[in-house]
Formats: structure tokens, sequence, C-alpha cells
């Protein structure tokens, strides 16, 4: 009665040649869409004498469902087609070599700084940072260095006004943890320092990193005892400190530590001067002038306290002679740092 074979082979030659997902959707408006074969079939029933209507509409709801299948089925394989060319062409090739990007490293002060905070912060101290401008309150007069007192010539100050300079030790850093901490007191205090000074191994600017301990019972043992440990740490295993009487108006008594010279092990060379030891830092039993006048209570409390060149110690570590040379930014220098 209808012959559907004309319009199915024209179907299967049509979608046969249907190769992407464009020809699809025109393939879909030509027999599927709104104005296509299928629904023009569809519309064909007003034609068709009204005891036939039902064969008729079964036969064309026959022909769409067999049309969509068909439609369906090259739907899909276009579909796992361009998925299958899109992953081919995203793969990676792992083998490929890197384009490596220049990536730069920590000046040898930073890392040096970064090493003996990681040492002491092993021994319990926090890090605590003050100001780079100070009052003379705390720069001098506080820490026991009174006005007038020839030790004050010891630090030649670059002063900025009556009252202020730039600091010329981290040591201010202490009476303002004590300031604003009470005992048990562990911390370091790091940072740039400032002096008129300038030669191989002085520079205007350069860095420290001061150590206080408050608590009961704290002695100048405590101090050797962190000291080694610090040594041990930064230069050798074999390292040793030795303690020498000196003479800080905050600390009583006052010492000058020297650690065991790591390059000859003691034997006397170039480095230690023949001497086998090298001065690395100060430091002492906290002076009880300086607790009271941060209000601790010298007769409860003791403390130990000491300041140390980093760029001493990174001049010893990595045998840099001239302490410009940590300044400079020459690239070539700092290149050498690299872990
Ligand atoms: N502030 C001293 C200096 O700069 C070092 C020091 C710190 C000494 C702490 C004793 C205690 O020379």
């Amino acid at each position: 009665m209808f012959n559907a074979d004309e319009l199915k082979k024209l179907f299967l030659d049509d979608i046969e040649v249907v190769k992407n997902d464009l020809q699809l959707s025109e393939f879909w408006k030509k027999y599927l869409g709104k104005t296509g074969k299928v629904q023009g079939l569809m519309n064909g029933i007003k034609d068709v004498a009204k005891e036939e209507k039902k064969a008729y509409g079964q036969f064309v709801n026959e022909v769409k469902v067999w049309a969509q299948n068909l439609y369906d089925e090259k739907k899909a394989g276009i579909e796992k087609a361009m998925l299958e060319a899109r992953y081919e062409k995203e793969t990676v090739d792992v083998t490929v070599p890197v384009k490596s990007r220049p990536v730069g490293n920590l000046h040898p002060l930073t890392s040096v700084k970064y090493e003996m905070m990681n040492v002491f912060s092993g021994m319990g101290f926090e890090v605590f940072e003050g100001p780079e401008i100070e009052d003379d309150d705390h720069n001098f007069t506080r820490l026991n260095v009174l006005k007038d007192h020839p030790s004050r010539d010891m630090q030649d100050t670059f002063w900025l006004t009556d009252d202020l300079l730039l600091r010329t030790h981290t040591s201010p850093g202490q009476i303002r943890v004590m300031d604003a901490k009470k005992p048990p007191i562990k911390v370091l205090v790091p940072g740039k320092v400032f002096r008129s000074d300038s030669d191989a191994t002085h520079s205007p600017m350069f860095s420290q990193m001061e150590g206080l301990v408050v608590d009961k019972h704290i002695t100048l043992c405590d101090l050797q005892g962190m000291l080694d440990e610090f040594v041990k740490n930064m230069f050798s295993d074999a390292a040793k400190t030795r303690l020498r009487p000196s003479y800080f108006p905050f600390t009583e008594p006052s010492v000058e530590v020297d650690v065991s010279c790591f390059k000859c092990g003691g034997c006397g060379c170039s480095l230690c001067k023949g001497t086998g030891w090298i001065e690395v830092l100060g430091g002492g039993v906290v002076n009880k002038k300086v607790l009271e006048n941060c209000g601790i209570d010298s007769n409860e409390y003791s403390g130990l306290a000491f300041g140390i060149g980093i760029e001493r110690i990174a001049m010893l570590k990595y045998g840099i002679n001239h302490m410009g040379k940590l300044f400079e930014n020459d690239v070539e220098f700092l290149k050498q740092f690299k872990a």
C-alpha cells in the first residue's frame, strides 16, 4: 500500500556520507526536523482515505522510529570518533625534554639567617622583630649604657635626631621583648643594624641575631650549652666553643665566644690566624640592672643574652673574604649559593 523502501533507501544513502556533527544536524533537519521528510509523511495523512488513516499512521510511526534509531546510532558513532580524535590530539609525550626556566636562589645571608633560626627554634626559641629606627632609651639607656658613658663610643652611631637613631645592635629588642612579655622568655631577634664603620670586615649596615633567655636559674653554663649546640649545627659536629671574658654594659659577666677553627680543627691555619679559634659572637648573663629596667625581679629571675653577626657566620661558613660581596648583589657571585 505505502512503499517505505524508497524513502529508507534515500535515508540510508544520505546517512552513509554523514561524517561530522555539522552534516549530522543537516541530516536531522532533512529527515527528522519540523519540515523534514518524516513530518512530510505525517502531514500526508490528510490526503489519505478515512479507512486507511489508521494503517497509514502506523506506517509513518514505524518509519519515524526506524529513522530515529539510525540517527541515534550515527550520532553516538560520531561523538565517539570526535572524542577519540581529541584524545589523540591531546596526548602528552612525557618523554619530551622540559624547557627549564631559570629560577633564583636565596641570598646567602638569608639562608644563613634561616639556618640559624632553625637551629635555635629547635631549642625552643621564638622570633621577634623590633624597629630599625630606635630611641636612645631602648638602644642605650635601658640597656645600662648610660649617657656620657664611654661605652657609647664603642658603637659609632648614626643619629637621626637628638633622641632617634638607627639601631646600632639588636639588643634593644631585648628591652622590647621584656616590656611585652613576662618570663619565661626565650626569643631571637634577627635584624639589620647600622654603624658608621666600613672596611673588609665591616659595613655600615649589617645584620645581627640577638638571643635572650630569661627564667629561673639561668646561668652562663646555659649560654655555653646553647652555643655549643649552635656551632655544632652550623659548622661541624666537632666544633667547640670557648668563652673569654669581655665587657658589655648590659651583661655581667660578659663573654666573647670563640668557635674552634673548623678549617684546621684547631691546629692553626690562615682562617684562624694560627690561633685555632675564631671569634663569633658576644654574650653574657643579663645585667640585673637591665632586668630591673624592664620590671623583672632580678632576685627571682636571671637571663642570658647573645648577639651574633650574621655576615660573620656567612663569611666563615662560605669562605667569603670581603663583606662587601654580601651587599654588591653581583648575580654571578650569588648564583654560587644555589642549593
Ligand atoms: N649587642 C652586642 C654588640 O652588638 C652584642 C651582645 C648582645 C653582647 C647580647 C652581649 C649580649 O656588640
